[in-house]
């Protein structure tokens, strides 16, 4: 008898997997473990709108129930998955339960980097990236606040604008010496930093944080900084980066290195098991060395990949890597991955808040970072995607047209 699809994981990898395997045509049980209380949801408001107050909770759903009961997947929530045996193919479930398998996918995403300074513990502090996070963080909300955020990256920057938009008094405090240092060039760092102290948000690049210090009463009070200076907080939520869940994958005996180790196809090294998302390194064309996204474009389109995987139908996973992040009034989409450039072009003028970056290396165009141009960032994802030849004079020149180009 067919034991059917195991797929661990409750986000967007998880949820891609399932469908991609039913495209492509699997006919037998699907089952999707998520230690979440909810169904998969969207995860990029939690830092935005839905902490904001603009988008409602119902809204975040990234399926209705009618969705899994018509594809036949079935969905075991709050189920933590504790150990694989791949020679009996089954998981077992923390409360004891073993499932068989006869394909397994693992979506396992990542979790928060933890601090690791005394005061980590105080009520009060907070990391985001689950809705549960988000609710706690907003029913603390209620009041203005002085709110400190540890980490200038993604997370640190979306909460920090969206904190700053409801009234409260934020200060970002990052380690390196500018802004959203891995995926951003100085020139975009520069612009992102001026644009939060336009808004009033205090922020210290080059700053360590020694210790948060507690009230007495085992609430956060403030942030010591390694320079001695200290920043008064009733809350701190900390961004300082993710890791990748190998655990599980690791203990079965599966290659890990920061992520697990899959092919262009999402298949781990058994023929039985496919991983996707946060949690996975892979080869990818556009970087030298096997690389590990953290996206709901990776997350969706690999998990794509790796459910067709499961179905028995192959297919190299290739997109274009995009991302975005909103913060107050300015939509930052990138296109491709721009870290290891040589050559830098700017379409448009910075001053205006509506502009374009072009990178390339040795000659070759390989992202493209927009800024309140949404349409030139779905031009850069066609160009790049044709591989496009383009040079930085003609990127810079607003009369050249980058739509005819890509016709050509
Ligand atoms: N003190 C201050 N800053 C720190 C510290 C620290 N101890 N440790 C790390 N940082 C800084 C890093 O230099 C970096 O600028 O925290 C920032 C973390 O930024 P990201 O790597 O972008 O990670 P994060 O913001 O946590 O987002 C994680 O979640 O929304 C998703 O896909 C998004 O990849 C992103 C992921």
């Amino acid at each position: 008898m067919a034991e059917g699809l195991v797929i661990v994981g409750g986000s967007y990898a998880a949820l891609h997997m399932a469908q991609g395997a039913r495209e492509n045509g699997y006919g037998e049980a699907i089952r999707l473990i998520s230690d979440e209380p909810w169904l998969p949801y969207q995860r990029p408001p939690l830092s935005k709108g839905f902490l904001a107050g603009k988008i409602e909770r119902d809204a975040l759903a990234l399926k209705g129930e009618a969705f899994y009961r018509d594809n036949g997947i079935e969905v075991l929530l709050e189920t933590r998955v504790s150990a694989i045996d791949r020679q009996a193919r089954t998981v077992t479930t923390a409360a004891g339960a073993n499932l068989r398998y006869d394909g397994l996918g693992l979506a396992l995403g990542a979790r928060p980097r933890l601090l690791k300074i005394a005061g980590a513990d105080l009520d009060g502090v907070f990391y985001l990236r689950s809705l549960a996070d988000t609710l706690a963080l907003r029913e603390r909300l209620a009041r203005p606040l002085s709110i400190v955020v540890i980490g200038g990256g993604f997370i640190g920057l979306e909460v920090a604008a969206s904190l700053a938009t409801l009234g409260h008094r934020v200060s970002v405090v990052e380690a390196l010496e500018r802004l959203m240092a891995r995926v951003l060039p100085p020139v975009l760092s520069d612009f992102m930093a001026q644009m939060h102290r336009g808004r009033g948000v205090e922020v210290r690049l080059s700053a360590g944080v020694q210790e948060i210090k507690g009230d007495g009463a085992g609430r956060v009070a403030s942030v010591l900084c390694s320079d001695g200076s200290e920043l008064a907080a009733d809350i701190v939520v900390a961004g300082i980066g993710v890791v990748p869940e190998t655990g599980l994958a690791a203990a079965a005996g599966l290659a890990c290195r920061d992520g697990i180790l899959v092919d262009d196809a999402a298949r781990t090294a058994d023929p039985a098991i496919v991983a996707a998302g946060d949690c996975v390194r892979y080869p990818s064309a556009f970087t030298p060395d096997p690389c590990r996204l953290e996206s709901v474009q990776n997350a969706s389109d690999q998990g794509r990949a790796a459910g067709a995987a499961l179905a028995g139908k192959p297919q190299a996973y290739r997109a274009v890597p995009w991302f975005w992040s909103d913060q107050y009034e300015c939509k930052l989409q990138m296109a491709g991955l721009s870290p290891g450039h040589d050559r830098l072009a700017l379409r448009g003028a910075m001053a205006g808040g509506r502009f374009s970056l072009f990178y390339f290396r040795a000659g070759r165009l390989v992202a493209v970072d927009t800024v309140n141009r949404p349409g030139e960032h779905l031009l850069g994802r066609k160009l790049l995607a044709a591989g496009a030849s383009l040079t930085p004079e003609q990127a810079a020149d607003e009369s050249f047209d980058l739509k005819a180009l890509l016709a050509a």
